[in-house]
Formats: structure tokens, C-alpha cells, sequence
């Protein structure tokens, strides 16, 4: 049974910047679906299209918009009950377009919160930010905590930790309703195999049903937290809703770590036949172990992770198969 919180965004009028993306249109069609609301979607289609909110097309406001583009956007605030900010620039576009980056992940959110610190917006009821789990880095302590230090390793991470600080310090200086929630690599169906930022995970799953090998790199005992895509839903829509996520941030995740050698033996015993190669060790791989503590999003909200990465893979590679 699901935490009564959820309740509260039935029916709401939510806005969703980067709603086209893969998290961005499974929140969508959550809000959609199984909450019956009515969502503006902001996007400009950098890494996406319009075709991803489909089946949920008449219930979406979708306006091809730039999240820097104030004009056109801050006009769409009006009415808003809740706020998710997704839109951003990927880890791996992010050192080839660092302005963009900074630009899009971190300016946008400062032009945000100052709109709203400026204008009323008295039915606002919060603005989520959705950061990511690479602001930790490398450390040789795990699991992460939040309150553990940032040793940011990308243009990414760093945008991504400069745009979680600005929507903490206007909640603290200026009391706008906020909360962060912090992903640990989502997976999961809606993931374009044909999109370059795609996961290991997706990419696995992309090679094994196209009858290529997974190319492990390393000894392929690099590890990460894997979160499924409905888990991810449903915790940052339970961050906007919960009043004890009100001006804090939380890790999602699921506190298991899984290597990349399992996930190739999980992929290969749904699809037989896949191949492995080994390939060499690369400079850029400098995070060998990742897993998030998730405690604290446990005790204070109630979430908990339903999916486990068994299960996970097997609904991605059922959805792929249909869509490949
Ligand atoms: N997917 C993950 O594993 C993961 C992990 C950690 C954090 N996150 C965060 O979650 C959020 C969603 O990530 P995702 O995986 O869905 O990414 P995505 O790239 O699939 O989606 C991002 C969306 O933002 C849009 N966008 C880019 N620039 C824009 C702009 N200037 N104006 C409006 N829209 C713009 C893109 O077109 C795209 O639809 C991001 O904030 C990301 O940093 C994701």
C-alpha cells in the first residue's frame, strides 16, 4: 500500500521541466495516470522528443521551450502547484559543452528560484531538484550519506551540486518550498538504447537483444547503486509531497551494490547466447565502487526501493524487446 502523502498531488497542476526525458515522461505519465493530474511540460528537445509523452498526449500541456529561455517560460509558472526541475545537460555532453552545462543545470535553477523569490506564487507548494549521486565522486567510504563530502569529478557533477545548494540556500534564506532528491543510476524501460548517455545497464540490454557482446572494461568489478525507473518516480514524487522532505536533500537508491560482472551474468541468463569482451581498463573510469545509504529517505518519508535489480532488468529487457 502506498505512504497516504501521495495523495496530497491528486489532481494538481504540476509543471515539468525536462518532461520529455527518461525520467521526466515516466513522471509524467505517473502524474498522469495514477495521480490525475494536469502536467505543463517544458522541454526543448535537446536529448528527446515530443513522441515520448504520447500515450499520455491529451492530458499534457507540452510547450517546445527552453528552460533559459525566461520569456517563454516563467509565464508557464502561473497556477503551479508543484515544481519538478529535470531539464539538464548529461555527464557525458557535459565536458564537450561545459557552458551549456553550467548554463542549463545550475542557471536555469538560480533563474528559477529567483523568479519565484521576486513574484507570488501563493498556491506553490514545492519545487523538487533532481541531483544526482555522481556530487559524492570518489571516496573510499560507503555507503554515501548525505551529509557525507562532495569530491565533484565532472563539469557534470559540479552543476549539479552548484544547482542543489542554490534551491537549499533560497529555502533557507528566503523560505521558497524545496526539497532535492539525489538519483543513483536509473534504469529502466523508457531508456532509448539509441541515446548516447544511456547506461551500462541500457546498453547491455540494447547488445544482448541485437546479438552483440557486453564489453566489460576492467575486471568488471566496478560497482553502482541501480535504481529502476518506478522506484525513482515514486520517491521524487513523494520529495514534493511529504512535508518532512520540505528543504532537504535525499539519496535514491536502493543500498545494494551491483558489479558490472553481475549485471552481465543477469543479462546473459534472460537472453542466452550473449557474449562478453574484455577490454582494457580506460583513464575515465575513475569511480571504481558506488552505493548510496538510503536511510535516511527510509526513515524520515517511509520510501523504500520495491524493484530489485533481478526483476529490474528482466521489465527493461521485456520493454525493449518491444520497442526494439
Ligand atoms: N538517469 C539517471 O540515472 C540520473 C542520475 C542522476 C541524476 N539524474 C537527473 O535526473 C534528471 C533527469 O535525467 P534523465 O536521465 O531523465 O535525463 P534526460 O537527458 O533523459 O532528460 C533531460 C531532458 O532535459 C531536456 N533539456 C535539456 N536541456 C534543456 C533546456 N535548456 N530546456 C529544457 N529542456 C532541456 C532534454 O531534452 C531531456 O528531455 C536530470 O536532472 C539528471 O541530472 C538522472
Amino acid at each position: 500500500m502506498k505512504n497516504t502523502h501521495y495523495n496530497k498531488i491528486r489532481g494538481k497542476k504540476i509543471l515539468v521541466t525536462g518532461g520529455l526525458g527518461f525520467v521526466g515522461h515516466n513522471l509524467v505519465m505517473s502524474l498522469v495516470k495514477d495521480y490525475g493530474c494536469k502536467v505543463i511540460v517544458v522541454d526543448d528537445c535537446t536529448n528527446s522528443s515530443e513522441s515520448m509523452i504520447d500515450p499520455v498526449r491529451d492530458h499534457v500541456e507540452f510547450h517546445k521551450v527552453s528552460v533559459l529561455d525566461t520569456e517563454h517560460f516563467f509565464p508557464l509558472l502561473d497556477q503551479v502547484q508543484y515544481i519538478f526541475h529535470l531539464a539538464c545537460i548529461q555527464i557525458a555532453a557535459s565536458s564537450s559543452n561545459p557552458l551549456l552545462d553550467m548554463q542549463v543545470n545550475a542557471q536555469s535553477t538560480l533563474q528559477l528560484l529567483e523568479q519565484i523569490r521576486h513574484h507570488e506564487y501563493p498556491l506553490l507548494e514545492r519545487i523538487v531538484y533532481t541531483s544526482s549521486c555522481s556530487v559524492y565522486g570518489s571516496t573510499s567510504h560507503l555507503p554515501l550519506g548525505e551529509d557525507d563530502a562532495t569530491h565533484v569529478l565532472s563539469n557534470y557533477a559540479a552543476t549539479k551540486l552548484l544547482g542543489e545548494h542554490y534551491t537549499l540556500i533560497y529555502n533557507r534564506n528566503y523560505n521558497i518550498p524545496v526539497s532535492v532528491v539525489r538519483y543513483s543510476n536509473v534504469y529502466g524501460y523508457g531508456q532509448s538504447p539509441r541515446n548516447p548517455y544511456c547506461g551500462v545497464l541500457g546498453k547491455f540490454v540494447h547488445n544482448a537483444l541485437t546479438s552483440q557482446p557486453l564489453t566489460v572494461v576492467g575486471d568488471g568489478e566496478q560497482t553502482r547503486d541501480y535504481t529502476f525507473i518506478s522506484d525513482a518516480v515514486d520517491a521524487t514524487i513523494l520529495a514534493a509531497v511529504h512535508p518532512r522532505a520540505y528543504g532537504d536533500v535525499f539519496n535514491v537508491g536502493t543500498g545494494i551494490e551491483t558489479s558490472v560482472n553481475k549485471l552481465a551474468a543477469l543479462i546473459r541468463e534472460y537472453v542466452a547466447g550473449t557474449e562478453v569482451v574484455d577490454v582494457p581498463e580506460r583513464d575515465i573510469d575513475n569511480i571504481r565502487r558506488r552505493v548510496v545509504d538510503i536511510e535516511k529517505i527510509h526513515q524520515r518519508l517511509g520510501w523504500v526501493p520495491k524493484v530489485g535489480i533481478q526483476k529490474g532488468i528482466q521489465s527493461t529487457i521485456d520493454w525493449y524487446k518491444t520497442t526494439l
